[in-house]
């Protein structure tokens, strides 16, 4: 079984309508370590030394963000900045992140066709995503595309958002079980609502089901 960390940064939480739900719903799942950083660190006083570990002790990190910005939200900067020290997790000797797998869970207020080069944000998401796709890949991680959903705001009630949070346990159930079917989901450019059916025929079972025998993502990902 792979250990999944799920580090959670909203800042603004009694407003959200999504990301709270998916949250609430991830940090139910057996297996899962959550953390909400803007309720750990109020004051942005990160313990480098306790997420450094946290960091060691996992074998998939995702870091679930609404968009802010085209952007991360300031406290999960912080964190990268702080956290991802020279000598830790790139540099000289600096590999404790190597082999491990990084998984970007973002939601957007703009809609999925203003994120084209021809929209009216100019740039693909994933596009936008990209200095965190080169963080993941200079500390040796293999970069998960971004599990994205596009106007969050209309999800909660066109139906999209049960959709969404089903997909997310999905996913998340899969990385812990190791059924995820990695080089397929690799050549996507994001694992979005487009993409359901692409998570429901992920290998496995579902969170409900009996899971098989455990082995490590970072073996398989190793070969
Ligand atoms: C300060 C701020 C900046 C934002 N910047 C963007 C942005 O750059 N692009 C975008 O699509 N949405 C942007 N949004 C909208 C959020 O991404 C959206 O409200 C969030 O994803 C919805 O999820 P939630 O309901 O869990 O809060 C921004 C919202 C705030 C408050």
């Amino acid at each position: 079984m792979a250990r999944v960390l799920i580090l959670f940064a909203h800042p603004g939480q009694r407003h959200s309508r999504l990301n709270v739900r998916m949250a609430e719903r991830a940090r139910q799942l057996e297996g899962i370590t959550f953390v909400d950083l803007y309720a750990e660190y109020p004051r942005f006083n990160i313990d480098i030394d306790a997420e450094q570990a946290r960091l060691v002790a996992h074998d998939v990190i995702i870091f679930q963000f609404p968009i802010y910005w085209y952007s991360l939200p300031a406290l999960l900067k912080e964190w990268q900045d702080l956290v991802l020290e020279y000598g830790f997790a790139y540099g000289q000797s600096g590999s404790k992140l190597a082999g491990k797998l990084f998984l970007p869970v973002v939601t957007t207020g703009g809609a999925r066709d203003a994120y084209r080069e021809e929209g009216s944000n100019h740039f693909r998401l994933r596009t936008l995503l990209s200095p965190l796709e080169q963080t993941a890949l200079l500390c040796g991680m293999r970069f998960v595309p971004p599990f994205a959903l596009f106007s969050a705001h209309d999800s909660a009630t066109d139906g999209r958002g049960d959709a969404h949070i089903a997909a997310y346990l999905r996913l998340l159930s899969a990385l812990r079980d190791d059924t995820l079917d990695l080089e397929a989901v690799l050549r996507r450019e994001l694992l979005d609502d487009g993409e359901i059916p692409l998570i429901d025929a992920i290998r496995g079972p579902t969170p409900s089901e009996t899971r098989p025998s455990p082995s490590s993502i970072t073996a398989r990902i190793s070969e």
